[in-house]
C-alpha cells in the first residue's frame, strides 16, 4: 500500500468514529505580492503526499474509512502563470484518494460530511479562521435539526494520534530521513574545506546551500547557523555576516529539509584548521559527553536519560579544566553547569526539526518521560559556550562548541545517520589539512 494511505488508514483506526478535517498551510506573503518558498502543512502532507496549496483532506472513520480530498480547480490561465496542477481527479486517482472535489465546495460540502457523526477532530486553536470555518460547519449541521440531522458533540484535537503516529517513523520516513542526513554531511565536509582566515560567514553558508541544493533539498530545514569566534556563544546566531579569524573556532548548525524531512548537524572546527589547547581540551570534553550521551540511547530508556549522561561528563569535564568550582556532586545539584550548558541534549527530528510528539507519556506523572522505542528519531547535540568572566582563564573565552548528530532508536541501540560529517579531532585536522595541501 501506499504509505500515505496506509497512515490514513492506521489514522482512521486511532480515531474509531467521526470525522477529521485537516488543512495544508496557507502561502504567506514575504512582502507586497512576494511569497515566501511554499512548504505544505507537516501534518497534512504526512497524511496525503499532496504538495499543492489550497488543500484539504477529510477523513471518514469507520467500518470502512473514506478519505476525501479538497484541492485547487484546473484552471488553464492561472497554470499559465503559476504552474501546473493536479485538479481533483489526477489528484485522486495518482494518490489514492476515495473521493476528491475542488477547494472551492469544501464549505458547502463540510455540513453533510460532519452531520450525524459523533465526533469532529480537526487541528484546534492554531488559526482562528480555521477554527471559525469548523464552527460554522457545526452551526450549519445544528441549523438542520427540525430535519433530524445532529451535529457532533464532540470536537478532539487530531494532532495527539497523528503526534504519536510521527514519534516512529515508518520504513518510507526513515529513508528519506537518511537521505537528508546524508546530504546534509556531505555540505558540512564542504563547509569545513571552505573554511578559511579572512572569509566571511555567509561564503561558508553558500557553500552549505549549495551542497543541499544541488542534491535535490528543496531548502533549508531551519535557518543556518554559520558562527565564528564569539558568535558561537549566541545560541540561535543568524546574521552569518561577520569575517572569520585565524584562532578562532566556527560552529554550524545547519541541515537540509528533503521532501518533507528535517536533517540537523552541527559541527565545530578550527577557522586555520588546527585546534588550540583550550580549543582540543574543550572539543574532546563535548566529543565525549556525546559518547556517553548515545549509549544512553536505546529502547526502555527514558528520553531524559541520554541528556542527563551528556550533562554528568560535561560537568565533570567543566571542574577538571577549570571552569567551574566545587565537587560533581554540588555541580550537579546547583546546576552550575548551565552557566556553560543551558540547553537540553536534543529533541524529536522528523517533518520538523523540532518534531511532534509530546516528551511526558499522557498516562504518567509530572516527572515521567517517554520511554525510548525502535524508530524514533532525535538529535544527540551537547555543547559547552563559554563567555568571558573574570573568573574564567583567558584561553577559554569566546569557545562556543557544539557536536550535533541525527540518530534512530533501534532494536539494541542507536544509529547514527550523520556519521560521514567529520567529527574526530584527527578527523577534521586531516581533512582541513587535506584541502590547504
Ligand atoms: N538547529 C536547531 C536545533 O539544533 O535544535
Ligand atoms: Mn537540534
Ligand atoms: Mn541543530
Amino acid at each position: 500500500m501506499h504509505p500515505y494511505s496506509e497512515r490514513r488508514a492506521r489514522l482512521a483506526e486511532r480515531m474509531v468514529s467521526g470525522v477529521a478535517v485537516i488543512a495544508t498551510a496557507p502561502e504567506r506573503t514575504r512582502n507586497r505580492d512576494t511569497h515566501y518558498g511554499y512548504r505544505y502543512d507537516s501534518y497534512f502532507h504526512y497524511l496525503t503526499g499532496f504538495s499543492e496549496p489550497e488543500s484539504v483532506l477529510v477523513l471518514v472513520a469507520g467500518d470502512t474509512p473514506r478519505s476525501i480530498l479538497f484541492c485547487r480547480e484546473k484552471n488553464l490561465e492561472r497554470e499559465i502563470w503559476d504552474g501546473w496542477r493536479h485538479g481533483p481527479d489526477a489528484a485522486r486517482e495518482k494518490f489514492g484518494f476515495d473521493e476528491a472535489h475542488t477547494i472551492g465546495e469544501l464549505d458547502a460540502k463540510l455540513p453533510e460530511l460532519i452531520a450525524d457523526q459523533p465526533r469532529l477532530h480537526f487541528v484546534i486553536g492554531e488559526d482562528p479562521a480555521w477554527d471559525q470555518r469548523m464552527m460554522s460547519a457545526l452551526n450549519a449541521v445544528r441549523a438542520q435539526v427540525r430535519a433530524g440531522r445532529r451535529a457532533p458533540s464532540e470536537l478532539l484535537d487530531i494532532r495527539q494520534p497523528l503526534d504519536d503516529m510521527r514519534l516512529i517513523k515508518d520504513l518510507h520516513e526513515q529513508t528519506l530521513m537518511r537521505q537528508a542526513a546524508d546530504i546534509s554531511a556531505r555540505a558540512h565536509r564542504r563547509a569545513m574545506l571552505a573554511t578559511r582566515p579572512g572569509a566571511m560567514e555567509y561564503e561558508i553558508e553558500a557553500e552549505l546551500l549549495h551542497e543541499f541544493r544541488r542534491s535535490g533539498s528543496e531548502a533549508p530545514a531551519y535557518g543556518s547557523i554559520v558562527a565564528g569566534g564569539p558568535n558561537a556563544c549566541v545560541l540561535h546566531y543568524v546574521s552569518n555576516d561577520a569575517p572569520l579569524r585565524d584562532g578562532d573556532l566556527l560552529l554550524i548548525d545547519a541541515g537540509c529539509e528533503l521532501h518533507g524531512y528535517a536533517s540537523d548537524i552541527t559541527r565545530t572546527w578550527p577557522v586555520n584548521g588546527r585546534f588550540s589547547g583550550a580549543q582540543r581540551d574543550v572539543y574532546q570534553l563535548v566529543l565525549d559527553a556525546q559518547t556517553a550521551a548515545f549509549s544512553a540511547v536505546k529502547p526502555g530508556a527514558r528520553f531524559i536519560d541520554y541528556h542527563d549522561a551528556a550533562v554528568r561528563v560535561l560537568a565533570q569535564g567543566m571542574l577538571d579544566v577549570g571552569l567551574l568550582k566545587g565537587t560533581l556532586d554540588e555541580v550537579m545539584e546547583k546546576g552550575d553547569y548551565r552557566r556553560h550548558y543551558m540547553h537540553r541534549t536534543g529533541h524529536w527530528l522528523g517533518m520538523d526539526v523540532h518534531d511532534a510528539g509530546e516528551y511526558r507519556p499522557r498516562d504518567g506523572g509530572p516527572t515521567e518521560w517517554r520511554t525510548l522505542e525502535p524508530g524514533m528519531v532525535l538529535t544527540v547535540e551537547p555543547g559547552c559556550y563559554i563567555r568571558p568572566a573574570d573568573d574564567t582563564p583567558e584561553a577559554f573565552w569566546n569557545i562556543g562548541i557544539r557536536i550535533e548528530d541525527d540518530v534512530i532508536v533501534t532494536a539494541d541501540g542507536c544509529d547514527i545517520y550523520t556519521s560521514a560529517a567529520p567529527k574526530t579531532i584527527a578527523d577534521i585536522e586531516s581533512l582541513m589539512a587535506e584541502a590547504r595541501a
